[in-house]
């Protein structure tokens, strides 16, 4: 049997060491003039995965010296005490970002909640004003995590971005459409030709099969194969889906958007899940917190 070649493993986990590595200055910073930068993350429900999403922020914000508040509701939460909740944390001085986990229980109406946000303190980059500044290119907007994520990770492993075509696999509101008009905004860490593919696309494979970069982020568990890309293509892995395993002790096991065994013996670079995009996400929450805080502290 022939060995192929292994495509380059993008650790996730170290260049969110290396994010880390620079936000402790940042706090450290931020500390002498008096301002402690605090999250406040609210878990409405009791989802499995969600519950461990919340577990490891919070770890992380103790970690880096933050100030970390952990708000868990029941999933019988009505929307005016959770509207309530979100009100008293945009008022507490000592907060400088919320995020509501998403998704909430199926009675709460999501968009309301996102609005009624500070934006100042909307480290998700859900509000409708940090998504216009998103496409406005105002930097001193929010931009969600995950895509943040995406984009750090390209730009730290030597990835060109500028002027390549990245394919978008997947148009949600948390990662395929704030990824798109993140990485074809213009400027040196931008530049990029982008596509956006989803479950309605014709010829999707042809498009992906174009594309210098693909990131998939459609939530189904191994949708991307080997055929969907062009040999030498630098694959990212935003997907995180549980899969049934009777041979895992937990009786499930972790698996990304993409068919890892196959693609990575064709492209050239690509994440891992987990210990890719995921390590990122929850950097990039962090350095957003720290954003906060460095820009209430100039406003007050
Ligand atoms: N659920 C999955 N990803 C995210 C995220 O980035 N932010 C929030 N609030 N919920 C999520």
């Amino acid at each position: 049997m022939t060995h192929k070649r292994m495509a380059k493993l993008i650790d996730g986990r170290i260049v969110a060491e290396k994010v880390y590595t620079d936000l402790r200055a940042d706090i450290a910073e931020l500390k002498t003039r008096g301002v402690t930068p605090g999250l406040a993350v609210v878990l409405i429900g009791d989802d499995p995965a969600s519950r461990a999403y919340v577990r490891s922020k919070d770890k992380m914000c103790r970690e880096l010296g933050l100030h970390s508040v952990k708000l868990e509701l029941p999933a019988s939460t009505t929307q005016s005490e959770l509207l309530k909740r979100v009100g008293e944390l945009n008022r507490d001085s000592t907060i400088h970002g919320i995020l509501v986990q998403s998704p909430p229980p199926g009675h709460i109406d999501e968009a309301a909640i996102v609005r009624a946000l500070d934006p100042q303190k909307d480290v998700d980059g859900f509000h409708p004003e940090n998504v216009a500044k998103l496409v406005l290119e105002d930097a001193s907007g929010f931009v969600p995590c995950t895509p943040l994520g995406v984009q750090r990770l390209l730009l730290e492993s030597g990835v060109e971005i500028n002027g390549a075509h990245v394919a978008v696999l997947g148009r949600s509101m948390i990662v395929g459409k704030p990824l798109a008009l993140l990485l074809m905004q213009k400027n040196k860490n931008g530049n990029a030709t982008v596509t956006v593919v989803h479950s309605r696309s014709r010829d999707l494979p042809q498009i992906t099969g174009s594309a210098d970069i693909v990131v998939a982020a459609i939530g189904r568990a191994e949708f991307l194969k080997a055929d969907h890309i062009r040999e030498g293509a630098v694959v990212i892995d935003v997907g995180i889906n549980r899969v049934e395993d009777a041979a895992s002790p937990r009786g499930y096991r972790l698996a990304g958007d993409v068919a890892f065994d196959e693609v990575s013996k064709k492209a050239t670079a690509i994440t891992p899940v987990p210990g890719g995009v995921g390590p990122m996400t929850i950097a990039m929450l962090m350095a957003n917190t720290v954003k906060a805080a460095r820009q209430s502290a100039v406003h007050t």
